[in-house]
């Protein structure tokens, strides 16, 4: 089964070829990065505009790359939200026009379940299964049991993990996107501060980054106004240790109390090496898996993975009403289990 992904939610547009849930035939993905840069964050509209600009040629080197014809595919699927509603929108279109021409049957993907299934690539997903979601956007433990069935049961209260990095990035001076820089910078640095650690000891899976980005950006500021010297590598190694902390410890205690057979990290922040470090060390009772780098950050590879299983799972498409939904939830979108 071919399935072909779209994703444009935020700042890649970008469209995939993905045999059976498993194969990547193709995943080109037109990354806006240097284009926002100069602002120092994703600015919704011109994201909409270069999604517009891009799109048609991102179609068509998939099907280019993947050497297949338009009429060769079985499904589209789309993220339809959450996300950008300008850049949703466009993707959404141009899948439907796709669809149409071609009369394939479209699905609408959650863009949460896609950063999920990356993880389907390279590896098999295995039930009872924990998600470490960790993304610009979303910080939350999802528990499966099946395929396409999510049950959030924890998430941040405020900021979530990739947006804290960002911001402690910003006022830094590391360049957008920022949290790829301060990983970098932490693995020069030391844990010199050691920071606040929110809700490391709280008995439930909730977390709250807001309070220490609050904490971080106060410290270096009052540093600054007292001409204090210090090491930008020492703040974002303290940082990283802080947030490591609390996301492995979250994460372990869940695997344990839920009994799962294997611990799978989704989202852009799973890309940090030392999450990845420090997870692959502290939880060792069930397999670890990430996402190869390609796959972490938004790409439309993880939209056609997790289209098949949806498709697999409710054995019905879409109809041209799918629409793009900002603020769309994920167990709004399929069943809830009981746990
Ligand atoms: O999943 P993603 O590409 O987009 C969303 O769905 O939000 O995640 C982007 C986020 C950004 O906040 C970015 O700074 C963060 O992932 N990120 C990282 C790293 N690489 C990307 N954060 C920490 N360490 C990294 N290596
Ligand atoms: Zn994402």
């Amino acid at each position: 089964m071919y399935v072909m992904g779209v994703e444009s939610s935020c700042d890649e547009t970008s469209v995939s070829i993905v045999q059976d849930g498993k194969t990547v035939l193709a995943n080109i993905v037109l990354s806006q990065i240097d284009i926002h840069k100069e602002y120092g964050g994703v600015v919704p509209e011109i994201a909409s505009r270069e999604h517009v600009k891009g799109i048609t040629l991102v179609f068509d080197q998939a099907i280019k790359k993947a050497g297949i014809r338009y009429e060769d595919i079985d499904l589209i699927a789309v993220t339809e939200g959450p996300g950008l509603i300008g850049s949703l929108l466009i993707g959404v279109a141009a899948a439907k026009v796709v669809a149409m021409n071609y009369d394939i049957p479209i699905i609408g993907i959650h863009h949460i379940a896609g950063h999920i299934y990356a993880n389907n690539i390279e590896h098999d997903l295995e039930f009872p299964c924990l998600a470490l979601v960790v993304s610009g956007g979303h910080t939350q433990l999802i528990v499966m049991k099946a395929h396409y069935q999510f049950n959030v049961i924890g998430e941040t209260q405020d900021d979530a993990v990739g947006e804290a990095y960002d911001k402690v990035a910003r006022v830094l001076g590391l360049p957008y996107p920022g949290g790829v820089k301060v990983d970098k910078m932490a693995a020069i640095g030391k844990d010199i501060y050691h920071f606040p650690r929110p809700m490391l000891d709280s008995k439930d899976y909730q977390f709250s980054f807001s309070g220490l980005k609050s904490y971080v950006i106060n410290m270096h500021h009052n540093m600054e106004q007292r001409h204090e010297p210090y090491e930008v590598a020492d703040i974002c190694a303290s940082f990283q240790e802080a947030v490591t902390d609390v996301l492995v410890k979250k994460t372990k205690a869940a695997a344990e109390e839920y009994g799962v057979k294997q611990v799978i990290v989704a989202g852009g922040v799973a890309a940090n090496r030392g999450l990845r470090a420090k997870i692959a060390r502290e939880i060792t009772s069930v397999p670890v898996c990430f996402p190869s780098m390609a796959y972490c950050t938004d790409n439309a590879a993880m939209i056609g993975v997790a289209g098949y299983f949806k498709f697999q799972r409710t054995q019905k498409a879409d109809d041209y009403t799918i629409n793009g939904n900002s603020r769309l939830e994920l167990n709004g979108s399929f069943d809830k289990i009981e746990l």
